[in-house]
């Protein structure tokens, strides 16, 4: 290299070694002595990650130029009375649907209360109904469509639905005012009842802003503006959003649509003044396994050793303690890492170890992954975004205290987790039951075909349905995603949020579907987001007692829609 001496004269004549190579030993000390800096710099750097690019960093708010009623609608007293009487007039309407509901030509009547909120709606927002063309889909699906000047660019769609879960009537009692009162109370600006914050809120504010757009004036946009509201999404969404998806695709075709945007997850304060908004931008998937053991009946004073309420008991335990249903595994592609790293760069109250844990999940070795697993499962909020889940939600068996039961059957639910699959999921149940089924002398079938012979002891049967993969995922970068990001950047940071207060958008998941479901053929841009600020406090009554909405919340989501659709058409049409 710089002439080092060998080995022979180093050590066999120190002497006149020293003399002869007294500068290029100094020069070597000099290369061993920044070699060895360099090398110890480099290991304290590993051990403590030095600033990098933040992962989450603030994003430019996008500012439309026409916002002439931003400011009305979430500061002005009088807008805010009139909002409250909306939203409270359309939670009083009780659009209650079960989990099987008949198909709306078959029982209309069974919709009555649909057609009551229609008409309500026609009241209310007279604009709208004067000047977007209405369509009814399947009979009570409604799609607005505010036709754009420029048919080349693919139409912008909002969604959301009208129905709203039903109230248990056994908890009537709990309600702190009646489930369908729309009760505003000034004191804590609540407005209360089932649907106010899933999701008349949002229908309301859908239309709350198209409203006030054309009252303001704003000339039709130049992109086709679509307003989808199904009737079933509680139920499946087999009426109503299946069908305006179709209709929809067969007036636009495949892959039609700039952007779909539907309920979704609220924005949430990670800690003091840091708020964190997060499009969810795919879901899991789902499906329901229904077992049946068919065994036999008789005298219950000469039973067998399990009676086929005993298997099933031996099947459920099994399920629920399975290896499938505890494979918790956080892949670095999960969008709820957006959520996360924006909570461990910008909360100061995580504590440093969870942090680290977080933020070093970004070396996608396989122990930071795996720590960032061990973490996540601990937190019950965020655990069942990593894994498919199992719950045993329905069971049915016996009649009698003196008979053996004939047969016992109960329903499985499934959220399939992102990485894995229906068939995989379908498959693993499959195993399990077989392996039991071989234990206790029972015969297998899977959606009628055998799988192992009926013994005479009986069959345990299983089928399947309501099958949905987990969603394509949504872009998050490129500009489609950026003009949500900047729009919600702009209106929570500039208009809602005080000066002292920050907001960062991300990603996120969630474990439940919404009607987007049926729309992937139609956008590759699909977002569930609430553009509200929601505490964990009222996120937990949605589909329980004392539902409620803070109306703040409500009217944010109202400018967030208002300056959305402007700022689609501002600053997205260059497509
Ligand atoms: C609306 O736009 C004007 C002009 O750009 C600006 O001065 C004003 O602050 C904006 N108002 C809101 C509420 O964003
Ligand atoms: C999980 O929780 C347990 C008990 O609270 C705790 O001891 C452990 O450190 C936690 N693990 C992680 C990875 O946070
Ligand atoms: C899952 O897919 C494999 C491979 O195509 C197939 O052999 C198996 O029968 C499927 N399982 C189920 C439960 O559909
Ligand atoms: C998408 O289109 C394919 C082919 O037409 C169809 O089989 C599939 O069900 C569609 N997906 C959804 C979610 O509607
Ligand atoms: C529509 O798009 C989906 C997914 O992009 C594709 O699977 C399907 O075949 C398409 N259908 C038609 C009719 O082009
Ligand atoms: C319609 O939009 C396309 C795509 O941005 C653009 O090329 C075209 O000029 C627009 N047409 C009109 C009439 O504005
Ligand atoms: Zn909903």
């Amino acid at each position: 290299m710089i002439g080092l001496p060998d080995n022979d004269d180093w050590y066999s004549t120190p002497r006149s070694f020293v003399e002869k190579y007294k500068k290029p030993l100094l020069y070597a000390l000099a290369v061993i002595i920044t070699l060895g800096t360099i090398l110890i710099v480099f290991a304290i750097i590993h051990a403590h990650p030095s600033p990098r690019e933040p992962l989450c960093p603030k994003i430019e708010p996008l500012v439309p130029t026409f916002n002439r009623s931003i400011d009305t609608i979430l500061n002005d007293p009088t807008y805010k009375k009139q909002s409250i009487h909306r939203l409270s007039s359309a939670v009083k309407i009780p659009t209650v649907v079960q989990d099987n509901n008949p198909s709306p030509h078959d029982d209309p009547d069974f919709y009555y209360h649909f057609q009551e909120f229609q008409d309500f709606l026609k009241l209310t927002f007279p604009l709208v109904h004067s000047q977007l063309h209405l369509q009814k889909v399947n009979k009570f699906g409604l799609l607005y469509t505010w036709q754009g000047s420029n048919d080349t660019l693919a139409p912008l769609l909002l969604m959301s639905h009208q129905d709203v879960v039903p109230v248990n009537e056994a908890t009537l009692s709990e309600w702190e005012y009646p489930p369908f009162s729309g009760h505003y109370d000034p004191e804590t600006d609540f407005i209360w009842g089932r649907g106010s914050n899933d999701c008349k809120n949002l229908l309301i504010a859908q239309l709350e802003a198209i409203e006030q757009l054309l009252a303001d004036g704003y000339a039709a946009p130049e992109r086709t503006l679509l307003l989808s509201l199904g009737f079933d999404e509680e139920a499946s969404g087999n009426h109503g959003a299946k069908h305006l998806s179709e209709f929809i695709t067969n007036k636009y075709g495949n892959d039609s649509l700039y952007a779909i945007l539907d309920e979704g997850e609220g924005i949430v304060e990670v800690d003091k003044g840091i708020f964190v908004a997060a499009p969810v931008v795919t879901e899991k998937g789902y499906v329901d396994v229904i077992v049946t053991i068919n065994g036999h009946g008789g005298h219950s004073s000469i039973p067998p050793d399990h009676t086929t309420i005993g298997i099933a008991a031996q099947l459920i335990a099994a399920l629920e303690d399975s290896p499938a249903s505890k494979a918790f595994q956080f892949h670095d592609d999960n969008p709820v890492y957006g959520f996360l790293t924006c909570t461990a760069e910008h909360s100061e109250s995580i504590s440093k170890k969870s942090r680290n844990i977080i933020l070093n999940a970004i070396k996608k070795s396989k122990k930071t992954l795996q720590a960032l697993t061990d973490f996540l499962v601990n937190d019950s909020r965020l655990r069942d975004l990593i894994r498919t889940t199992t719950a045993i939600d329905k069971i049915q068996g016996g009649v009698k205290a003196n008979a053996l039961p004939e047969d016992t059957s109960f329903l499985i639910n499934h959220r399939v987790d992102l990485h894995s699959s229906v068939n995989k999921t379908l498959q693993s149940d499959i195993d399990l039951i077989k392996d039991i089924a071989k234990k206790f002398n029972y015969g297998v079938s899977f959606m009628g075909e055998t799988l192992l012979e009926e013994t005479e002891l009986g069959s345990i049967d299983i089928i399947f349905e309501r099958p949905l993969e987990p969603a394509p995922l949504s872009p998050h970068k490129g500009p489609v995603w950026d003009i949500l990001t900047g729009t919600i950047q702009d209106v929570f940071q500039n208009g809602v949020l005080d000066e002292d207060e920050d907001i960062y958008v991300t990603t996120s998941l969630f474990s439940g579907n919404t009607d987007t479901k049926y729309y992937w053929n139609l956008s590759k841009n699909i977002y569930r987001f609430n553009p509200s600020i929601i505490d964990e406090d009222l996120a937990k009554t949605l589909h329980s007692v004392n539902e409620h909405v803070d109306v703040p919340g409500h009217l944010s989501a109202v400018a967030f829609i208002y300056e959305y659709i402007v700022n689609v058409n501002q600053y997205g049409n260059s497509d």
